[in-house]
Formats: structure tokens, C-alpha cells, sequence
């Protein structure tokens, strides 16, 4: 029998042609459900375009956990997320339920490399800023003191989460000329990248970029103790989760000039209100979650979140399994 599936948005073409391909028709009525909206289903559509489902492939906009399980019914056998980070997802509960959960480690490594990079850049030269004053009508001529920023080469990147993202960041600051610490008990060295704690990080980098997974210990790791750390020249990058970040203790940090820039790729919550107190800040670069926006970084994300959904719902082990323990 075709199983049922709920799509929770559109996902770029090679996801959706290879679900197509195990599991036709494609009609909603039976067999696949696609929620077609561009803005993601509320909770209450959620709950009920998913209930009775085998498999769900779902995006980090929506919150899945033990109610929504239940809701959608115990003959539940997959949910497949098209992303890295799972916060959005209870895993305990999915666990406790048997069911595994697929993610898509790997493939969007080098985008959200890239994207930090682009960040760091961006608020070292304060280039938001000075396009901001450019198209102001402010910029009257070259002046020797204008919008100056910071250095890269001989300064130090401190990176706090040294597992695939955070190594590919090291990887392009040897590029730079960067000196390399980093800051995760889990992780042995690469790239020329030497550990240290996380007062050591903090005392001695010029950037400071995040990259762990946000969970309940990671959850406001980035507060007024940790920015007070940091030097005030210090810029810091945030590509990860917005929940790390304790966007208060941010914003007196920055106005207070305690460090000098920030660029965010995530905030939270996501969309940033645009009444945020951050956004009145010169020295703080904003941008809408956008790590894994590449074409080709999508379509691999789609693909492998569609690869997990069709093995789970054949019975079969995801290619990548969050939680793995469901095997036994
Ligand atoms: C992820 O996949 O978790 C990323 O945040 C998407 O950009």
C-alpha cells in the first residue's frame, strides 16, 4: 500500500522528484500531501494535514514534538527534517516512540562555512554600514578615518564548536592567515586550529565565531559573562542558533561598545521583530538565516532529506539518522 507522507513545504526539485519517484501518485488525497503556502503551515494545519501519516518530511520551522507524534498516530515510521540542526524536533520523545529521525549533516557544511566568512568580513569592514551610509547620500569623499575596521591577518579566530562546520571555518582562515584557537572537549585538532578553554577563547580572539548545536546547555551560552570576555575590538559571528545568543546581553554589549561588531545569520525568534533593539545598531549586521542558501547547497539538502524519508518509510535505516539508538 502507498503510504502517506506530509510534505511541509516545497523543497527544491531533487527531494521532490525522487519521493515522486518511490512513492506516486502525488495527488494529497493518498499517498503525498505537499503544503504548496510559501509561509509554513501553523501548528493547527500541522497537526492536521499530518495526522494518520507514515512519514513526514518537515523544515526547522516546524516545532515536532511528543503532541504532534501523538496527533499524527502510532503507524508514524519516519520523520525526516531538510536540515542539520534538529532543535526543532523532541528527539527523546521521537525516541521514546521508536521513530528515527533523518538529517542533512554534510551537505551544507561548506555554504554555512562560506556564509560565516562572509560575515566576519563583512563586520570586520563594516560593510553593511558603509553601504547603508553610501546610499544615505552621506559619502562626500575618500577621508583617512572613514568607517575603518578591523585586520584579519595575525589576528586570532576563535572558534567555539569544532565539528564539521566549525573545522571547514578553520580551514578557510588558514587562508587569511588567521591564527586558529578552539574551544570543544569532543573534538582533536585540525587545520592548524589549537584547543584551548573557553576563557582562553574568549581573552585572546579578535573573532569570535559560534558553531554548536543548540540544546539545553548550549541554550544562552553567549551572555553578558561571555560578551564581558571577549576584547573590545572582538567581533562575533553567530551562524548556528539564534537561542545561543542572549540578544539583551548582546545589545548592551554592542551599544556599550564592550566589543566592536556582531554578525548574526539566526536570531531568535526567527523573524527578527523589526521593533528588535538590535536593529538600531550600526555594529550589528543582520541577515535572515541564509547559511545553506546556495542552489546547489539546497538541492543536496532536499535530495538526502528525501533519501531519509523514503529508507524509513521502506523500513530501511536512514543514511543519517539523528538518533540512532532506535536501531537498538
Ligand atoms: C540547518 O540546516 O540547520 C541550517 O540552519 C539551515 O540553514
Amino acid at each position: 500500500m502507498t503510504p502517506k507522507i506530509f510534505i511541509s513545504r516545497i523543497v527544491p526539485d531533487p527531494g521532490l522528484a525522487l519521493i515522486k519517484e518511490h512513492f506516486p501518485p502525488f495527488d494529497g488525497a493518498q499517498g503525498v500531501d505537499l503544503w504548496t503556502a510559501d509561509l509554513p503551515p501553523t501548528r493547527a494545519e500541522l497537526i492536521e494535514r499530518s495526522r494518520g501519516v507514515d512519514g513526514l518530511l518537515c523544515l526547522l520551522t516546524d516545532k515536532v514534538d511528543g503532541e504532534l507524534m501523538d496527533a499524527i498516530g502510532p503507524q508514524l515510521k519516519v520523520i525526516s527534517s531538510m536540515s542539520v540542526g534538529v532543535d526543532h524536533i523532541d528527539i527523546p520523545a521521537a525516541t521514546a516512540r521508536g521513530i528515527p529521525v533523518g538529517n542533512t549533516p554534510g551537505v551544507l557544511t561548506d555554504a554555512t562555512a562560506d556564509q560565516t566568512f562572509a560575515l566576519l568580513l563583512a563586520a570586520a569592514r563594516r560593510l553593511a554600514e558603509g553601504e547603508r551610509y553610501l546610499r544615505a547620500g552621506k559619502w562626500v569623499t575618500w577621508s583617512p578615518s572613514l568607517l575603518l575596521g578591523a585586520d584579519l591577518v595575525g589576528a586570532t579566530l576563535g572558534i567555539v564548536g569544532f565539528g564539521r562546520i566549525g573545522q571547514a571555518v578553520a580551514k578557510r582562515a588558514q587562508g587569511f592567515d588567521l591564527r586558529v584557537i578552539y574551544h570543544d572537549p569532543t573534538s582533536k585538532p585540525a587545520y592548524n586550529a589549537q584547543p584551548v578553554d573557553l576563557d582562553t577563547l574568549l581573552r585572546e580572539s579578535d573573532f569570535v565565531s559560534i558553531h554548536v548545536p543548540l540544546n539545553s546547555e548550549t541554550k544562552h551560552l553567549v551572555n553578558a559573562e561571555f560578551l564581558a570576555k571577549m576584547k573590545p575590538s572582538a567581533v562575533l559571528v553567530n551562524a548556528a542558533r539564534g537561542g545561543i545568543l542572549d540578544q539583551n546581553a548582546l545589545y548592551h554589549a554592542l551599544k556599550s561598545k564592550q566589543i566592536f561588531a556582531a554578525a548574526l545569520d539566526v536570531t531568535d525568534p526567527e523573524p527578527l521583530p523589526m521593533d528588535s533593539p538590535l536593529l538600531e545598531l550600526e555594529n550589528c549586521l543582520i541577515v535572515p538565516h541564509l547559511g545553506s542558501a546556495s542552489k546547489k547547497t539546497r538541492d543536496m539538502m532536499s535530495l538526502l532529506a528525501a533519501q531519509n524519508l523514503v529508507a524509513g518509510l521502506k523500513g530501511e535505516r536512514l543514511p543519517n539518522c539523528f538518533n540512532p539508538q532506535v536501531y537498538g
